[in-house]
């Protein structure tokens, strides 16, 4: 029943996605691709009230978790779809939809053959510019240093579209001082394995 609330449907839903509708309040969008059992997503939403927040994941196995959590947080902001990202974006989201893209700790497709399958390529960031609008807030992070590279060289091509800053935490003194925002993080942190961050914002180019 929760689980039915909380869950999109996107098969039910012809493209584009009228989006707001699926919510109960109309309000900024904000998406967080792979967002496992909601740990940061129902945190920002909770901290953002007034923004919507849609989290995509392959696995639905973790839906009921974030229903749960969701429910207990008194939450009606949050949804969830079964979904591949690039797909999601490209088929479903209308230009200029998004307020905040979030994409923490990734698959990093370590292998040479396997690098397509990566997120951040050509392709999806075409479709993450046309769907920010100006000022949307970007918020990503990994703990693989070469998909970190990866990710800073295709942002480069976009520089006038997106603004944004790197940081790397490898101290074990600065790891503890993070507050551990995904499962991932949680254990990264714990691993005392270097984190590497991406965040700024889309400009109006
Ligand atoms: C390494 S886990 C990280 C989960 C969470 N963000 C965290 O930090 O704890 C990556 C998650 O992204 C999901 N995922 C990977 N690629 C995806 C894609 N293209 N579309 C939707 N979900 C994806 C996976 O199912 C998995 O739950």
């Amino acid at each position: 029943m929760i689980k039915n609330l909380l869950e999109l449907e996107i098969t039910e839903h012809s493209p584009p996605l009228e989006i707001s509708r699926s919510f109960d309040q109309q309000g900024p969008l904000e998406i967080e691709v792979g967002c496992g059992k909601g740990r940061f997503l129902l945190s920002r939403a909770s901290s953002v009230p007034e923004r919507n927040f849609l989290g995509l994941e392959y696995a639905k196995a973790y839906f009921a978790t974030i229903a749960r959590r969701a429910c207990a947080k008194n939450l009606s902001n949050v949804r969830v779809a079964k979904a591949e990202a690039y797909e999601f974006f490209e088929t479903f989201l209308p230009d200029q939809s998004l307020s905040g893209f979030h994409l923490l700790y990734p698959d990093p497709w370590p292998k040479k053959r396997h690098h397509k399958r990566r997120l951040i390529r050509d392709d999806f960031l075409w479709e993450l510019r046309r769907t920010l609008r100006r000022d949307a807030v970007i918020n990503i992070a990994t703990d693989h240093r070469a998909y970190f590279d990866w990710m800073c060289e295709h942002f480069n091509h976009w520089k006038a579209t997106f603004v944004l800053e790197t940081k790397i935490v490898s101290e074990r003194k600065d790891l503890l001082k993070l507050t551990g925002r995904t499962n991932y993080e949680i254990k990264y942190i714990e691993e005392g394995r270097p984190l590497h961050f991406i965040t700024g914002y889309r400009t109006g180019f």
